[in-house]
């Protein structure tokens, strides 16, 4: 099994995290082996674990904190996310993710919603059996609320031209921060904070996920498929419209437009030509402000929690993603 990369630095988080890995793995039993298979692989193919290294992180601020039940809702966090992910692989018509074939290319479509339908009850399962109160069950039930509404939000405003930035910033903090929010937040509560405290924790998240989701769309004009082992400029032609390319249409509307209308027509050269575009107007540079924003954001935030290592490392991850390449 392969850690991803940017754990290196971090021998002990990411013994922490092999082990919930190691959990999600015994976590699932299916009759059907080869989607059993296919999941388990999916799980060990490198996925970054951030998620789960927040809750993780988060949880040690209390003084309440059981390393078990902290990895048990790390894997919990891990499974809601992967379960997302191959949905969202339905949806998208992705055919990679974590480099290797998605579920839904290999075993078609109605094998993956039952194959992240599994996994969303396996975290239900786990969270259940840890939970030391109804808050927490209350709290990761409306946070998966939150990321489809975000879901639902994106699908109402496909291809729309006129799409703002305000709207692009309400669909990623449902399909995306809200999940970063409830895993500092879950962590925190776990650890045994006050509520204030775990609100505060619940805010970090947020603008984590903000500043990640909008570099994750940038990433997607700026980087080829096989380093993000999943596939890129593929939003544009669906019809999803990101902050890079929201700035950049601010600039010069009318270049976009010829190219735009064409919606799921789109030809390779017309996306070439979108990317250029986006570039050259300043879409790339905007979208990078913009998420630098949020990170410092988080910062802000991260800087009030008191002294200890596990600060230090949720300080240094939240900038090293800001600079990341995949
Ligand atoms: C992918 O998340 C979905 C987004 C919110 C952009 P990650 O980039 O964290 O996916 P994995 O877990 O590392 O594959
Ligand atoms: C990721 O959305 C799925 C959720 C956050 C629910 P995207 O479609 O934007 O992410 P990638 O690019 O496939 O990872
Ligand atoms: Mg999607
Ligand atoms: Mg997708």
């Amino acid at each position: 099994m392969k850690l991803h990369p940017i754990w290196e630095d971090y021998p002990d988080l990411s013994s922490e995290l092999e082990q919930v890995i190691q959990l999600i793995k015994r976590s699932i039993r299916m009759r059907n082996k080869e989607v059993e298979a296919v999941l388990t692989d999916m799980l060990e193919s490198g996925g970054k674990m951030l998620r789960p290294a927040y809750t993780l992180l988060f949880s040690a601020f209390g003084t309440d904190h059981d390393p078990e039940r902290a990895r048990a809702l790390a894997a919990s966090i891990e499974l809601l996310h992967a379960a997302t992910l191959i949905h969202d692989d339905i949806i998208d018509d992705a055919d990679t993710r974590r480099g290797k074939t998605t579920i839904q290319s290999k075993y078609g479509k109605d094998a993956a919603v039952y194959a992240g339908d599994y996994l969303f009850t396996v975290s239900f399962r786990l969270l259940a059996k840890q939970v030391q109160s109804d808050r927490q069950l209350d709290i990761n039930t409306r946070g998966m609320e939150r990321i489809l509404m975000g879901e639902l939000d994106q699908m109402h405003l496909y291809y729309h031209l006129d799409m703002t930035i305000r709207q692009y910033l309400t669909q990623i903090s449902g399909k995306t921060a809200q999940l970063f929010a409830l895993a500092c937040y879950s962590g925190a509560l776990e650890g045994g904070v006050t509520e204030r405290k775990a609100r505060h924790a619940y805010y970090i998240g947020s603008h984590i996920g903000m500043a990640f989701q909008i570099l994750d769309d940038i990433l997607d004009y700026t980087q080829n498929s096989e380093s993000m082992g999943k596939p890129v400029l593929e939003d544009v032609r669906q019809g999803i419209y990101t902050a890079p390319l929201i700035f950049a249409m601010r600039k010069n509307r009318q270049q976009f437009e010829p190219l735009l209308s064409k919606r799921d027509k789109m030809t390779n050269e017309d996306v070439r030509m979108v990317q250029h575009l986006v570039n050259e107007l300043g879409g790339l540079k905007e979208a990078r402000s913009l998420a630098g924003k949020y990170t410092h954001k988080a910062l802000k935030r991260i800087d009030q929690l008191p002294m200890s290592p596990e600060k230090q490392v949720i300080q240094s991850l939240t900038k090293q993603l800001l600079e990341r390449k995949m």
